[in-house]
């Protein structure tokens, strides 16, 4: 397989991230941050955001599913596995890798609203807005796509291609 071509290179993935962090820190309140990093894809940028910020940053993890081995989405989607602590009076941000049609992030919004957050704010690495299905609200988008599959920090296509320092487009 050949390998993807560069969409988003390592450099401009890093200084954005560290632009994204000084826009969380802007518009939360001046307060502890509890992240809540959606598994797999968003691993790496959530990695790269917690080192830009000095103290007050928690995190936790939930995976979802909603795709099999295939760059078509279900459209369902099922919870895989659960935050550990309890979200009541914390400020919230989840940390997700792309929002494509909005599913995946509508149910995880619905979900976590419910335990009662002090606020609930979601960050994506990456969205493609012309693949939206559902109406979303996404607070901060590091950059908006054409609609490509992609893969790469953290991105995958049936598990391969996480471990890229870049985004991607993948070769058809
Ligand atoms: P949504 O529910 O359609 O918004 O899809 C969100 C999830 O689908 C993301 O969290 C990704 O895991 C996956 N996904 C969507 N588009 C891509 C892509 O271009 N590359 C890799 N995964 C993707
Ligand atoms: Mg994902």
């Amino acid at each position: 397989m050949a390998p993807p071509t560069v969409l988003i290179t390592q450099h401009a993935l890093a200084a954005r991230i560290r632009e994204m962090a000084a826009e969380l820190r802007a518009a939360l309140p001046n307060d502890d941050i509890h992240f809540v990093c959606v598994l797999k894809g968003a691993f790496m940028f959530l990695s790269d955001l917690v080192r830009a910020f000095d103290d007050r940053v928690t995190m936790d993890f939930i995976a979802v599913s909603s795709y099999g081995e295939s760059t078509k989405t279900s459209g369902e989607v099922r919870l895989v596995k659960d935050v550990d602590t309890g979200l009541e009076g914390r400020h919230v941000v989840i940390i997700e890798d792309i929002v494509d049609t909005g599913l995946t992030l509508h149910y995880l919004q619905d979900i976590l609203r419910r335990r009662g957050p002090a606020s609930l704010h979601t960050a994506c690495l990456l969205s493609k807005p012309s693949r939206r299905k559902v109406d979303v609200r996404v607070d901060f988008i590091g950059f908006t796509i054409d609609d490509h599959f992609v893969v790469g920090y953290g991105l995958d296509y049936a598990e391969q291609f996480r471990n890229l320092p870049y985004v991607g487009i993948m070769a058809s």
